[in-house]
């Protein structure tokens, strides 16, 4: 089998990734239940940035903490990497450097770092708003349709999986907004898990077989949703989202980002449509597919998950990061 020169940067790179992300779990797991969701950010942010920048890339933050004048680091537009002479590839990058703020300053389960990457042009430049989703792993990424009422869609997920619609976990955030959403999933007798937070970790098990979740459906941030997609890309699973725009401000916003079509319904290939995708996460606090980090006295242990669309990868990867050259390491 020959490797192609695209594969073997995309395989270093995607190494240095997972140096970034685990860098930035490990510096909110330190803040795990101390109530300041502020402070867990904060941390994560100030390793990331930090370890981003020793990645050999010219890299541009196109989804990140917001606009430069409110975000100090990790702006939209900010300039990460080794540099710029060149030399280096032009990446696009989107981060969540600490998915789900609440979990970690509650010690809740599904927190995670996160940080997606494309070569240029690659991901959508979403606006920092809300957008309406259904996510859904590979096996019915046909039998679904953002506007089809929920009992059509948890019916074609259902046949897709070879299931009864009662044997079903749909994944929903818990806010006022999902009360329909909610009594149309139960009126089906399909199972609901409802989650404080964290829509983008839920959607990555709904594309994992044997996570035990089936779909995730409601409306969570826009950025969430591409990193979703980028996810879906690796996993062949499917998101399916629409912005939700309700007032004017919203509109000029998306006009800004260059978005066009506000009613539009974005595929996971068109949220993230970069041919060399790269996607990256660790666990913050235990959850369904990573657990969250552990201290011991010579160091911390991590579980990330890292994939790349082409060739399609998914690599589960277990880090022991030790301080002391003399520790022992225990399994
Ligand atoms: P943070 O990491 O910024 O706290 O966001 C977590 C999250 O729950 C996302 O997973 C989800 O998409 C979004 O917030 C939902 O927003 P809201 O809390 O405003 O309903």
């Amino acid at each position: 089998m020959s490797i192609s020169p695209t594969d073997g940067i995309d395989r270093e790179l995607s190494l240095h990734f997972l140096r970034v992300v685990e860098q930035a779990a490990i510096a909110c797991a330190h803040t795990i239940g101390h109530g300041d969701r502020h402070k867990s950010d904060q941390a994560a942010v100030e390793a990331m940035r930090r370890t981003l920048d020793s990645v050999p890339i010219d890299g541009t933050i196109v989804i990140g903490e917001g606009e430069r004048d409110e975000a100090p680091m990790l702006f939209i537009g900010e300039k990460l990497g080794m540099g710029g002479n060149g030399a280096l590839p032009e990446i696009d990058i989107a981060v969540d450097p600490l998915e789900g703020t609440n979990l970690c300053a509650t010690g809740a389960p599904n927190a995670i770092a996160v940080l997606a990457a494309s070569e240029k042009g690659g991901l959508l430049h979403a606006p920092d708003m809300y957008m309406e989703k259904i996510v859904v792993g590979p096996s019915a990424k046909h039998a679904v349709f953002l506007d089809a009422p929920v009992s059509h869609n948890l019916k074609g997920i259902a046949k897709a999986l070879d299931r009864r619609v009662e044997d079903l976990v749909v994944v929903v955030l818990e806010r006022p907004r999902h009360e329909k959403l909610v009594a149309d999933i139960r009126a089906t007798g399909a199972r609901i898990q409802l989650i404080g937070d964290g829509d983008l970790s839920a959607g990555i098990a709904a594309a994992v077989a044997g996570s035990g979740v089936h779909a995730v459906m409601g409306i969570g941030g826009a950025p969430e949703g591409v990193l979703t997609a980028a996810a879906m890309r690796c996993l062949n699973g499917e998101i399916f989202g629409r912005l939700v725009v309700n007032k004017p401000e919203d509109e000029a916003r998306c006009a800004q980002m260059g978005i066009k079509d506000i009613k539009k319904i974005f595929t996971s290939e068109e949220l993230a449509s970069g041919k060399r995708l790269i996607f990256a996460a660790t666990g913050v606090t235990d959850g369904s597919l990573m657990k969250g980090v552990r201290f011991f006295g010579d160091g911390m242990r991590t579980s990330s998950v890292v994939m790349q669309s082409s060739p399609h990868r998914i690599r589960f990867i277990d880090t022991i990061h030790v301080h002391n050259t003399e520790a022992i390491v225990r399994f």
